[in-house]
């Protein structure tokens, strides 16, 4: 049975979508057979950030209302024979989500993936409580800023609520993921550090990445910066999607005297 990891944060805009499509090429690289669900309906992303957006046919709410199956809308990654991507639609209404035909969804999944990773829209509403209602795992995704971690807390909150997990009394496993750290501001006590971030939200850090031009790049060109062996923003996510599969990985050094960046810049 696969396990299900939902990339959230309750703020818009802070990484989730470029999160998800790195750790679903990175766990797929580790030898997992992935599957990267957008449930963003309305508003989908994901499939240009894997530079798919071209294969679409069918998409998630397809598959729900009966009008294809599941194997005819699952996308195969063109990198990677483990990876595949399953498209929210562009069209309909993010409300259309029905939890049941969610949770038949995710059964079915569970049996033929081992890594079912969900991108959830922003904001605490519609897709966001289906993308956490069925999680195993949740990776929580802030930038260094009060309002990104005063939403990615009540995101905690709400999935210690509501998920099904926490209506049996267990609990969903939850790390933090800060992206777009700059080393520079911190220490100019411009930004919030990691310790200030993970003070506010009592969770483990499970990765940091860097504030990096390249994962933008890499997002134009629909080509994940985690293929992208030069990069520090890659590496981060490598780490990941290791630490993920409960590898103990060193994490990297961001500080600007001492650190990678200092080397990679110097
Ligand atoms: N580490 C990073 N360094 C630089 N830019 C980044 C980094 N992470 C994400 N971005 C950029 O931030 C923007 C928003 O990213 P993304 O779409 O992944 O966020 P999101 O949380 O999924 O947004 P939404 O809430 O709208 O779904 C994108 O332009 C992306 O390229
Ligand atoms: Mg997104």
């Amino acid at each position: 049975m696969g396990i299900v990891i939902t990339v959230t944060s309750g703020k818009g805009g802070v990484g989730k979508s470029t999160t998800l499509a790195n750790l679903a090429v990175g766990l797929a690289n580790e030898g997992k057979k992935v599957v990267a669900v957008d449930f963003d309906i309305g508003l989908r992303n994901l499939d240009m950030l894997l530079g798919l957006e071209n294969r679409i046919v069918y998409n998630v709410i397809d598959v729900m209302e009966g009008k294809c199956n599941l194997s005819q809308a699952l996308i195969n990654d063109k990198h990677s024979k483990s990876l595949y991507f399953l498209p929210a639609s562009q069209t309909n209404d993010k409300n259309i989500l029905d939890k049941q035909k969610v949770k038949e969804l995710i059964e079915t999944l569970k049996k033929e993936f081992d890594i079912i990773l969900l991108d959830s829209p922003a904001g605490i509403e519609g897709g966001f409580e289906h993308a956490i209602a069925f999680a195993d795992r949740a990776l929580i995704i802030s930038t260094p800023d009060v309002s990104s971690v005063r939403d990615a807390d009540r995101v905690i909150g709400i999935i210690d609520a509501k998920s099904e997990k926490a209506q049996k009394g267990e609990e969903v496993e939850k790390h933090v993921i800060i992206n777009r750290i700059k080393p520079e501001m911190v220490e100019r006590g411009d930004m919030l550090s990691i310790d200030d971030v993970l003070n506010i939200l009592a969770l483990p850090l499970i990765g940091v990445v860097p504030d990096c031009e390249k994962v933008i790049s890499s997002t134009n060109l629909g080509d994940p910066i985690i293929r992208d062996m030069k990069a520090l923003s890659g590496e981060a996510y490598r780490r990941i999607s290791k630490r993920i599969l409960g590898e103990d990985v060193e994490f990297l050094d961001l500080s600007v005297k001492k650190g990678f960046f200092k080397r990679m810049f110097a």
